[in-house]
């Protein structure tokens, strides 16, 4: 039973029964994620001192070199997983290949692969607006004690296990599912603990937010510039309000609290849209249907695509059930047409 302000530690000791194949292995996992975030965190927080600090050189104040900081986070998420001997394989989208860690070695045990967009929405750090981290957790497909291989990566969104995101913003929160809803964790940087703050998060089933970046608008199918329409017209309930961060941990967070669509959809510039199925849809995709709301790439559930590749694009509308399923319709009526 999810507690409020029970600490993030407790709550993954008190629900570890839950897992399907509870060994503890998951628990020490995402505690892991944990601590990474936490240490990433700190780092994004200081972000707009970057410059103050390493004007001089290009060295910070340890005296190593500056990095960039989705650099920074995808090497932190990396250490601490490998360090700690936790997962057998990890996939980046900072990484052109997944990283097989003890693969020589035969007393790898562990059963786990994770994927991580370790930050997401880069771009807007410069500006100061909020950033995240992306998480995604399977159960190898090959045998234990064998080096993982491409098939462990390439599994369908849903055979996840868990997955969840960071969110670095007015205040920093852990989101996350294993299957058996989502919950909110807000950390308390004093003391360095997260608290269980949104237990039970729901998507509100019909919303009033439609986030899409509407610059590509020319370059929009027609079923999308027809959802828009219909979002923007005076009737009852609408127009619907229109909310783009560009970082879609944020706009997905904010939708999931407020009751919303977010969509990045093929266009004729990029046919399978911009967005990565395995370190950004299926994750949370995952989330959305845990959470009361769906994920479809306007005609297909994204959970049921079969990967093909590491770095595989797809198209995305996700969000409250309700808005979902509208968009959808527009999509498959401008395919009739
Ligand atoms: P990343 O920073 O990991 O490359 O992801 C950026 C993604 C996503 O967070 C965001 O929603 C989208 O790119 C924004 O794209 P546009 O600038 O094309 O709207
Ligand atoms: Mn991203
Ligand atoms: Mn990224």
């Amino acid at each position: 039973m999810a507690k409020k302000n029970q600490t993030l530690g407790e709550f993954i000791i008190e629900n570890q029964t839950e897992f399907k194949y509870s060994s503890g292995e998951l628990s020490r996992l995402i505690n892991s994620i944990r601590l990474a975030a936490k240490v990433v965190n700190h780092e994004v927080n200081k972000a707009g001192l970057v410059d103050i600090i390493g004007a001089a050189g290009e060295t910070n104040i340890q005296g190593e070199d500056q990095q960039k900081l989705d650099v920074y986070a995808n090497d932190k998420f990396i250490q601490t997983l490998t360090n700690r001997n936790i997962v057998c394989g990890i996939g980046s989208e900072e990484n052109d290949d997944f990283i097989a860690i003890n693969s020589s070695d035969d007393k790898n045990q562990n059963k786990y692969v994770v994927l991580i967009d370790p930050l997401d929405g880069s771009s807007n750090i410069d500006v100061n607006v909020s950033v995240g981290t992306i998480f995604s957790i399977y159960r190898r497909v090959t045998p234990v004690g064998t080096p993982v291989t491409i098939d462990d990566f390439l599994q369908k969104g849903d055979q996840q296990v868990a997955a969840g995101y960071v969110i670095y913003g007015t205040s920093t929160m852990l989101v996350y599912t294993t299957g058996h809803g989502v919950n909110g964790f807000t950390l308390n940087p004093a003391i360095g603990t997260f608290y269980l703050s949104h237990p039970n998060m729901q998507f509100p089933e019909v919303g009033r937010i439609y986030s899409i970046n509407e610059g590509n608008y020319a370059h929009f199918p027609q079923g999308v510039k027809d959802y828009i329409k219909y979002c923007q017209e005076e009737k009852e309930d609408r127009p619907y309000t229109s909310r783009y961060i560009g970082s879609l941990v944020s706009d997905f967070h904010r939708n999931l609290i407020k009751g919303g669509i977010y969509i990045y959809p093929q266009t004729s510039k990029a046919p399978n849209g911009k967005l990565r199925l395995l370190y950004e849809c299926n994750p949370m995709a995952y989330l959305a249907e845990q959470a009361n709301g769906l994920a479809t790439d306007g005609f297909q559930r994204i959970m049921d695509i079969k990967p093909t590749e590491l770095h595989q694009r797809v198209p995305i509308f996700c969000g409250s059930r309700k808005m979902v399923e509208k968009a959808k319709e527009f999509m498959k009526n401008s395919q009739e047409k």
